[in-house]
């Protein structure tokens, strides 16, 4: 996903000044000139990251299944979130567009923001030997009192969504400074002001391909292929 440069968080601020200015205004006057359809936050222009590793590679997860579910489902997100974000541009140049529709289109823009920033977590953390270390081995053997411990309440949690779909997150929460393994229902259920260092996908598109129903040997694919450098490299990022 694009990262917001100083310039553009500038004209951000510059925005928000002139809708204050504009405060006197009619409402939907104020909205219209406040977003402007070319604004970078609606500007539609998210682009797929791509793999980082074979997807012939894997171990124990299939080339078709992992481009499959980057092509179809991931991509499908991108091109997704880049169509709402447009739509809410022109709905905002609408000013009797109705409150109920809008909310139609901002809650798709939170689940495909979701599902864009959790699959680009999820595929980035792949391509590994599943050889935990680093300052996070340390630290979730001490959070969990060891680090079989997290993994055993990882591995709980993730196949507590079996069946279903969601998405299993360990996160660093930087409100609470502490390490959990996350239940998510959705894209958009996430822990608040959670730092995510592995994402697990539990849609069944994830895994039905290799393994029909069997989602706990989907589980053990994904733990081999982890990358814990990446993982390791997240959580010195998240604590800094
Ligand atoms: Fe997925």
């Amino acid at each position: 996903m694009a990262i917001i440069t100083r310039r553009q968080a500038i004209g951000s601020a510059a925005l928000s000044a002139t809708g204050i200015a504009l405060a006197g205004t009619s409402t939907a006057a104020a909205a219209q000139a406040a977003v402007p359809a070319a604004a970078p936050a609606f500007a539609g222009k998210h682009n797929p990251k791509p793999l980082r590793f074979d997807p012939a590679k894997l171990t124990g997860l299939s080339e078709r299944l992992i481009t499959s579910h980057w092509q179809n489902n991931y991509q499908g997100s991108v091109r997704g979130l880049n169509i709402i974000e447009t739509r809410l541009a022109a709905a905002m140049a609408d000013p009797d567009f109705p409150p109920v529709a809008y909310a139609g289109l901002k809650r798709e823009e939170l689940h495909r923001t979701g599902s864009v920033v959790l699959h680009e977590y999820y595929f980035d953390a792949l391509g590994g030997d599943g050889k935990s270390g680093g300052s996070i081995k340390e630290a979730l053997d001490s959070w969990f009192g060891s680090f079989a411990a997290w993994e055993a309440e990882f591995r709980r949690t993730a196949m507590s969504l079996a069946g279903g779909s969601g998405w299993c997150i360990l996160s660093y929460n930087r409100y609470t400074g502490s390490l959990h393994n996350y239940w998510a229902a959705d894209h958009m259920h996430s822990p608040v002001t959670g730092a995510p260092l592995i994402t697990l996908d539990m849609y069944e598109h994830s895994f039905h391909m290799d393994y029909g129903s069997a989602a706990a040997k989907y589980v053990d694919a994904f733990m081999t292929n982890l990358d814990w450098e990446v993982v390791d490299a997240r959580y010195l990022a998240a604590i800094a």
